[in-house]
């Protein structure tokens, strides 16, 4: 027993004079730690740096836009878009159709194009300033793209919104703007469900005919609807309330004629 206290107060010895010795450690120890402390304020930084968005990176991520990057690619859209990106000012919006949406064109459409209109094709679907899915109810319309003029026949783009369903017209195709891919400051990515084909490559001669059409159907759009409304609801009103009265009048007639029969056979 004693044997055994005397292994406790060595050991208890011991293990105090471990604790004073690593209680002395820790005096000498800061000085290492310390610089450590600066060294992790400083890997945000970098991180922060590699964030800058290109237009490729936020595509690959979507996942279905490989045939959108090819032809970024090929045609050098996709440096252009990223440089623009980088150097400020408005920012820039592009539209991209799905792998589906290039599916869905007709066979053989893109090896068609030159090589200047398959740039032009892209560019069509790029707008040099971020436009925010909030903001697409006040463009003018036509909105111009970097392909280049707006004028019909051209490289128009009209947008229409409602709450957050916003259409595409290019006189020649309607698209849906399904949903942001990605949206900063200075880039906006949408999703498109059509390929966005301009007049000037695809307008048949059909094409500027619907186009005169379309702007009287909307400019008058919001007038013709307030007249329409109106003249629609009130109809149904005065029919009933003419239907209403003459069926009155045909059984007060009846009425009158079965009393009147009544009077006479009842003589
Ligand atoms: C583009 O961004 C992706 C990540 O989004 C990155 O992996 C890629 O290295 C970037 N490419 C360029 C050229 O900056
Ligand atoms: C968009 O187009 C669809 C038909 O594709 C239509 O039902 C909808 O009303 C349109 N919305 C706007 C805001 O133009
Ligand atoms: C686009 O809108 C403008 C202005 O409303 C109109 O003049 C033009 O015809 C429209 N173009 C297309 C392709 O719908
Ligand atoms: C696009 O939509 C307009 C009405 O919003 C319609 O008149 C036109 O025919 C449509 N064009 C195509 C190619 O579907």
């Amino acid at each position: 027993m004693q044997a055994m206290r005397r292994l406790v107060r060595v050991l208890v010895v011991l293990g105090v004079a471990v604790v004073t010795t690593s209680a002395q450690g820790p005096t000498a120890a800061p000085a290492t730690p310390t610089p450590a402390t600066p060294a992790t304020p400083a890997a945000p930084a970098p991180k922060a740096a590699t964030t800058s968005s290109n237009i490729t990176g936020v595509l690959a991520k979507g996942g279905q836009f490989n045939t959108f990057i090819r032809l970024l690619k090929s045609t050098g859209v996709a440096s252009q878009i990223d440089n623009q990106v980088s150097n400020g000012g408005n920012g820039i919006t592009v539209f991209a159709p799905t792998d589906n949406a290039f599916q869905s064109l007709p066979s053989g459409t893109l090896n068609s194009l030159s090589d200047q209109d398959k740039n032009a094709l892209v560019q069509y679907h790029v707008v040099s300033t971020a436009i925010p899915m909030s903001q697409f109810d006040t463009v003018s319309n036509p909105l111009r793209t970097q392909a280049g003029s707006a004028s019909p026949g051209e490289y128009p783009l009209n947008v229409t919104s409602e709450g957050q369903q916003v259409n595409i017209t290019t006189g020649v195709v309607n698209a849906t703007v399904a949903n942001s891919l990605y949206s900063e400051d200075s880039l906006v990515v949408y999703q498109v469900d059509k390929v966005l084909l301009p007049q000037k490559l695809f307008g048949t001669a059909e094409a500027p005919g619907p186009a005169p059409l379309a702007p009287a159907k909307k400019k008058g759009k919001t007038p013709a609807t307030v007249a329409d409304s109106p003249e629609a609801e009130a109809s149904p009103d005065a029919t009933t309330a003419s239907l209403a009265p003459a069926r009155l009048t045909t059984g007060g007639g009846l009425a009158a004629a079965l009393a009147l029969a009544g009077v006479w056979w009842g003589l």
